[in-house]
């Protein structure tokens, strides 16, 4: 994303804010509050449209004006709600207004159900609750069940909000080994928290937003955690890190 910016009424809720993602790549993008961060992926995502800037994927002017475009380009999002249907179970979930259907048109149960064991298995193989309402699961398997429906249709990049505020720490711990199983399928995360403890572990970088602008971003074996409180707070970046439009000048 390239010079992404967008206002709401008087208020520039992001600011110039450039980001880039590789494959197989985790990036935490970190900051306050109101920083900016939920605001520059839904622009991402498609959930809202920016004022200026541009967006790139696998190298290509992509258009994203709405929800469709993004999910066609293979970006996906697991907002902190996970926004499942509770009263249905996993298969249901993963494949809720993308039904596979049967050659006379009635819902294919058993290939929804097949392909649901299929995935499941490859993110968290102890999942054995396929035949329960999804609101009968725990915060990490509810979990799993958002990320394998994202990834069910080929997403390359997925975008996770804020994904541990909710859980305890072994669920968080699941969501932890979910994303690295994803790195290693090659997909791009990023990984969008107000807190560094919960994401620093799992990143490969850091970008860290104040204001809607970004303050800079460095490599996570680059700096130390407190180099990246120092950015979140003061907005100044250490030598290991490269300053964007938004640092704070010496
Ligand atoms: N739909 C909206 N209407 C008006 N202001 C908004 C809207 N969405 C976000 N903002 C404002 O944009 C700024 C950035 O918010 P947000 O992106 O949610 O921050 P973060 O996710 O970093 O906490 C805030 O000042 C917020 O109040
Ligand atoms: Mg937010």
């Amino acid at each position: 994303m390239r010079d992404i910016s967008i206002s709401f009424g008087g208020i520039h809720a992001v600011e110039k804010a450039s980001v880039n993602l590789w494959p197989g790549e985790v990036v935490a993008l970190l900051g306050h509050n109101g920083a900016g961060k939920s605001t520059l992926i839904k622009i991402l995502s498609g959930a809202y449209k920016r004022d200026s800037g541009e967006i790139f994927v696998r190298g290509e002017p992509a258009r994203i004006d709405n929800p469709r475009d993004a999910k066609a380009a293979g970006i996906e999002t697991i907002y902190q709600t996970l926004a499942l249907a509770d009263n249905v179970d996993a298969a249901a979930n993963l494949f809720l207004g993308r039904e596979i259907l049967t050659p006379f048109g009635t819902l294919d149960d058993a290939a929804m159900e097949a392909e649901a064991r299929k995935v499941m298995g490859r993110l968290n193989p102890n999942f054995r609750r396929f035949k329960e309402p999804v609101k009968a699961l725990s915060g990490g398997q509810r979990q799993s069940v958002a990320i394998a429906r994202a990834i069910l249709f080929d997403a390359k990049i997925l975008i996770m909000d804020e994904p541990t505020a909710a859980l305890g720490p072994q669920e968080t711990r699941q969501v932890g080994d979910l994303v690295k199983e994803l790195k290693r399928e090659g997909i791009g995360i990023f990984l969008i928290s107000h807190d560094i403890h919960d994401v620093f572990d799992l990143a490969d970088r850091v970008i860290v937003m104040k204001n809607g602008q970004v303050v800079g971003e460095a490599l996570t074996s680059d700096v130390t955690k407190d180099e990246v409180l120092g950015m979140i707070i003061l907005g100044k970046c250490p030598p290991g890190a490269k300053p964007g439009s938004g640092a704070a000048r010496a």
